[in-house]
């Protein structure tokens, strides 16, 4: 298949269910090879066959435990000796417990950070001789609404959150760090940071249509509704493609507005009406003082 990743290898971790699938659909459609892995055997090869009928060219090593170091090096070695090198990682898989940190046990603690946060490390960390050796590539991490910068509205305090939110942080502090690098190799590391995306596990936390906890969240978008895991595969296309050549270090909200509108929402007609007398007042002031003179 012909498209903007022809000839490309690219590793998606934890790829059964969820946006790494409709990732691994993206981009053999899009001409790449793709290796995928999941802890969860069954769900890993229900989607080798979903791309294999599709006609894409795909492998998957599962089950496979990439928190166990040697899995993760092992991945990388396989999709290397299957294709030929690697080109693109999409840092995909996670696992998160929930809960208020005053009830939340070190043993949860421990699995989201391992999971969310020490897994994209492994595998970055083994994909960078393959990615040197085809001198350059993709490097991206799925970041999170969650891992809003402190004063940025209440994504970042999403309840029940917070080993999640501060392994999401870790996840974009290590895309700057890595950016950094791994550029002399011209090796391209960026993120994305989705808000609500409708998967199977995003729909069990942000409830299905019509129920309290969606209209919570939909109504702190700009754009009011759930992400589809095809918008983001969309942006990850992008970013993997050469027409990202010259991106790097990006941190890529798909959030429908959720992090820009402080998780506040649309603005409010009322709101925008209450500040009309003083902008109609303003207005009469000369912004852009080319004679010094202010009209009369
Ligand atoms: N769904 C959302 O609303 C949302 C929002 C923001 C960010 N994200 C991020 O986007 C990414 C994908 O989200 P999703 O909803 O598709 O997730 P998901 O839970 O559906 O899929 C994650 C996959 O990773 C696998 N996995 C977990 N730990 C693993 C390990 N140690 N080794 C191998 N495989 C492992 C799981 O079995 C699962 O199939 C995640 O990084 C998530 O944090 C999701």
């Amino acid at each position: 298949m012909a498209g903007r990743l022809a000839g490309k290898v690219a590793v998606i971790t934890g790829t059964g269910r969820g946006m790494a699938r409709q990732v691994a659909l993206r981009f053999v459609r899009e001409g790449a090879s793709v290796v995928g892995c999941d802890i969860d055997a069954e769900a890993a090869q229900e989607t080798l066959e979903i791309v294999r009928a599709a006609g894409g060219r795909m492998e998957s090593l599962h089950p496979l435990d990439l928190f166990d170091e040697k899995e993760a090096h092992r991945l990388l070695e396989f999709a290397a000796e299957q294709f030929g090198g690697v080109d693109i990682v999409d840092n995909n898989a996670m696992q998160l417990r929930l809960g208020p940190v005053e009830d939340m046990s070190l043993a949860d603690w421990q699995l989201t950070i391992d999971n969310t946060l020490t897994v994209p490390f492994l595998v970055s960390k083994h994909a960078i001789p393959h990615l040197r050796a085809r001198g350059g590539g993709s490097i991206i991490f799925m970041g999170s609404a969650v891992a809003a910068p402190i004063g940025a509205g209440y994504a970042g305090n999403l309840p029940l959150l917070p080993a999640y939110a501060v392994a999401k942080a870790g996840v974009l502090r290590l895309t700057v760090a890595l950016a950094n690098e791994l550029a002399p190799w011209k090796i391209r590391v960026n993120a994305i940071s989705p808000g609500c995306v409708a998967t199977p596990n995003g729909l069990s936390f942000y409830g299905q249509e019509g129920s309290e906890p969606r209209r919570v969240v939909e109504s702190a978008l700009l754009i009011p509704e759930m992400t589809a895991p095809e918008d983001i595969a969309d942006a990850m296309v992008f970013l993997a493609s050469p027409e990202a050549s010259f991106v790097t270090g990006h941190n890529l909200a798909v959030d429908g507005g959720y992090v820009a509108s402080g998780a506040a929402g649309p603005q409010r007609p009322e709101d925008v009406a209450a500040y009309a007398p003083i902008m109609a007042e303003l207005a009469v002031v000369d912004h852009w003082p080319t004679t010094g003179v202010r009209p009369a």
